[in-house]
C-alpha cells in the first residue's frame, strides 16, 4: 500500500481517482512497491470487490511488458496501473480487448498532449508521429469453456520521466507525456481520466460494439513500410490497414496477409526504402 519509504517523497494520494460510480476504478489501490501491478490486479480478482480495483505502483520491481521483456520505469514519475477484471466476453468482443485498451490509453494521453498526435503503433503501442513511444499495454486474460474469464489490463505510460534523463536505448525510441506537452502532468489527473476512458470502452465491449473503427481512425501504420516480428519470423510489407477482427493487414512481397499478433519492429514511410 501506500506506505512511505524512508527518504521517498510523499506519494500522491491516489485515491482521489476511484469513482465508486464506475466499476474501473471504483477504489485504486497504491502501493510504494511491488513486483508488478499485474500479478497483483489478478490476485485481487479472488477477493471480493477485488473487480475493476486500479492497482498502481510508484515503482515496480518486476514489471513486465508484452513478449517477456521488462517494462522499465525510475521511482515516483510515471503511471503504472492495472486494472482485473471479470468481464465475461464471448470470444468476439475478448479479440478487441488490446484495442479497447490501447484506445483508453491513447485517449488519456491525448488530453494531456494538446497539440501532440498521439497514435496507436498496432497492436497497442501508443506513439508519437515520430513514432516515440510514450506507452505500452499489456493484456492478460484466463479463458474459460470459449468465454473469457479473469482479464488484466497493465498500462504503463511515460509520464514525467524526460527523455535527457532515460537511459539512451530507452531514450532512443521513447519519450513522455511531459516532453510532448512541455511541463510536468498531474499523474493522479491523468489515471483518473484514463480509468473513465477504460470502464467507457469495456462497456462499449459488453454492448457488442467494436473499437476497430476508431482504432483504424489513429493508427500509426497506414501506407508505411513496417517490418513485424512473428515469433522468429520477420515479415516486411507496406501497412494496408486494420482487419475487422483487428488484425493487421500488410502488402507483402508475396501477397497480403494478415496478421492476428507480433510486434512492429521497424517503420518506414515506403519512399524510404530502397526499390
Ligand atoms: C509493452 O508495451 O510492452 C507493455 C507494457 C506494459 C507495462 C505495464 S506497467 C503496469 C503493468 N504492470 C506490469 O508489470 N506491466 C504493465
Amino acid at each position: 500500500m501506500t506506505e512511505r519509504l524512508p527518504g521517498q517523497p510523499a506519494p500522491p494520494d491516489w485515491s482521489v481517482a476511484a469513482d465508486p460510480q464506475r466499476r474501473v476504478g471504483h477504489a485504486v489501490e497504491a502501493h510504494a512497491e511491488i513486483g508488478s501491478t499485474n500479478d497483483r490486479a489478478r490476485e485481487l480478482l479472488r477477493e471480493p470487490d477485488g473487480d475493476g480495483v486500479a492497482v498502481v505502483a510508484e515503482l515496480q520491481t518486476t514489471g513486465r511488458g508484452r513478449r517477456g521483456r521488462p517494462w522499465e520505469s525510475p521511482r515516483g514519475v510515471n503511471l503504472m496501473a492495472s486494472v482485473g477484471l471479470r468481464p465475461a466476453l464471448d470470444s468476439r468482443a475478448a479479440s478487441w480487448l488490446g484495442m479497447a485498451a490501447a484506445l483508453a490509453v491513447r485517449d488519456a494521453c491525448a488530453t494531456f498532449a494538446p497539440g501532440s498526435r498521439v497514435a496507436i503503433r498496432w497492436p497497442n503501442d501508443i506513439v508519437t508521429d515520430d513514432g516515440l513511444k510514450v506507452a505500452g499495454v499489456l493484456v492478460e486474460t484466463a479463458i474459460e469453456d470459449g468465454r473469457t474469464t479473469d482479464v488484466v489490463i497493465g498500462m504503463g505510460i511515460n509520464v514525467n520521466w524526460r527523455r535527457a534523463v532515460m537511459p539512451p536505448d530507452i531514450g532512443a525510441r521513447a519519450t513522455s507525456l511531459a516532453d510532448l506537452n512541455g511541463v510536468g502532468v498531474n499523474r493522479v489527473a491523468l489515471l483518473s481520466t484514463l480509468l473513465d476512458r477504460l470502464e467507457g470502452e469495456i462497456g462499449a465491449l459488453k454492448a457488442g460494439v467494436s473499437p476497430v473503427d476508431r482504432f483504424r481512425q489513429v493508427s500509426a501504420l497506414d501506407g508505411r513500410a513496417v517490418e513485424v516480428a512473428v515469433g522468429d519470423e520477420r515479415i516486411a510489407g507496406t501497412a494496408a490497414g486494420i482487419a475487422d477482427d483487428g488484425s493487421l493487414l500488410l502488402d507483402a512481397p508475396a501477397g497480403r496477409v494478415a496478421l492476428t499478433a507480433g510486434e512492429v519492429v521497424s517503420v518506414r514511410d515506403v519512399a524510404e526504402v530502397p526499390a
